[in-house]
């Protein structure tokens, strides 16, 4: 769009601030800023003008899965299945890197987090361990699909480059750079961040699989069937498998999400459930009460499957569900911009409107989805805060326990 394609448009959306700088500004950045602008998804902007709440479920029922009894008594079975597929190439990992992780409080990337004691042992590297625990059972390379944002790209691959790739085969690792969403303030205004530079951030880890497929990273690997999509926070994330991808090819669901049985009825995970006789997650925050408490004839939660950020997803559904849109989440953060007279604020409280779409949300396009439960003191530690629940503390203490030396 050239400047005055621009103008038009911005108008039409009462968003001409955004220029108002524009005499101020070289040639580059008059560039980029039109670019910048070209680049922006109105549909999901305009949501700030009302701040919609994401519909929750309108018709819950619980969901069946894999039990750990069950798991137990099929393991070898599952097994044989899982281990056939990755050694036929079936089988891609995608680590969801492209997160701020604001609060562990750190401007690095943060799989670059040192979590060790008494010698550093990085989040990437705790990782990378846990695949080559597969890897070197199943004697061969699990292909692995990181996304990054444009705010931590350069330092991801200096970092891993700089460790050497923590031994895994640079062949079998890519990079690909997730999109940039705008932030608005709460009457839908676009904010600055610099006079010829929106304020972007990373657009939440529902828009994966779109970078993904746009940066042509699957051609590569034409073998690929399932992708194996996990969180970077959760230290003793299992990657790859063998009896997950097993037990999900087997029930012949699109779809795998690994789970714990939820602790208590508020704990903050998602919940996977059947809304509509289609899988979806209901975040925490979303959960009605009644929901949260109810309980089946043996005392147990009814929607008890609390989702780790580990799934499993089949390429071949996710290429015919391309198209379609999933929500956007508007999410109240504190983002620094200039105000009309280009002058720096940095906000003490929440300010501005972030659009970002979910993961989670994808679960109800794949059609069907297959609980897989695990162990929580064994596979889930993820690391959210500096200390208190979910955090740098409570990761440490469970990697003690599951025999990893810090
Ligand atoms: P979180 O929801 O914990 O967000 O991400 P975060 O950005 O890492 O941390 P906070 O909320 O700012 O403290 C869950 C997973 O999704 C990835 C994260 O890297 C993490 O693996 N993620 C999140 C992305 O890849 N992109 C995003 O835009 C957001």
């Amino acid at each position: 769009m050239n400047y005055d394609e621009t103008v038009r448009v911005l108008r039409e959306r009462g968003q001409e601030h955004l220029l108002r700088f524009w005499d101020e500004l070289s040639e580059d950045e008059r560039r980029s800023l039109l670019a910048q602008i070209e680049a922006v998804d109105w549909d999901a902007a305009d949501l700030g003008r009302h701040a919609e709440r994401v519909a929750c479920a309108k018709e819950p029922k619980p969901i069946k899965g894999v039990s750990l009894t069950e798991i137990a008594r099929d393991r070898k079975a599952f097994c044989a299945v899982g281990e056939k597929a990755i050694r036929e190439g079936k089988l891609a990992a995608v680590l969801l890197a492209g997160g701020q992780g604001t609060r562990l409080g750190s401007d690095a990337p943060k799989g670059a987090f040192d979590i060790g004691i008494t010698h550093p042992l990085y989040i990437f590297e705790c990782l990378i361990n846990n695949l080559r625990a597969v890897t070197e059972r199943v004697g061969c390379f699990v292909p692995l699909f990181i996304m990054t944002s444009e705010k931590n790209d350069a330092e991801t691959k200096a970092f891993f480059e700089e460790h050497g790739r923590f031994g895994y085969p640079r062949e079998y690792i890519r990079f690909f750079k997730q999109d940039m969403a705008p932030a608005a303030d709460f009457d839908g205004k676009l904010l600055l961040e610099e006079k010829g530079r929106l304020a972007l951030s990373p657009n939440g880890n529902g828009g994966w699989y779109s970078s993904l497929a746009r940066a042509g990273i699957l051609e590569e690997f034409p073998a690929v069937e399932w992708l194996n999509v996990f969180s970077v926070d959760n230290v003793l994330q299992r990657i790859a498998d063998p009896v997950f991808l097993g037990a999900t090819i087997l029930s012949g669901s699109a779809c795998g999400a690994k789970v714990v049985s939820k602790a208590e009825p508020h704990e903050k995970v998602g919940v996977l459930c059947l809304d509509g006789g289609l899988p979806a997650v209901v975040e925490y925050y979303e959960l009605p009460e009644e929901m949260a408490n109810a309980r089946d004839g043996e005392g147990k939660l009814l929607y008890r499957h609390g989702v780790i950020l580990n799934y499993l997803f089949q390429t071949k559904k996710l290429a015919q569900i391309a198209d379609q849109r999933i929500p956007v989440h508007i999410v109240k953060k504190k983002v620094p911009f200039l105000d009309a007279q280009g002058k720096r604020v940095c906000p003490e409280e929440v300010n501005a409107y972030k659009f970002e779409t979910l993961i989670l949300d994808m679960i109800r396009l794949m059609g069907s989805c297959l609980p897989f439960e695990v162990v929580r003191e064994h596979e889930f530690a993820p690391v959210k805060s500096r200390t208190g629940v979910d955090s740098v503390e409570s990761a440490r203490e469970l990697l003690q326990r599951n025999g990893v030396e810090l």
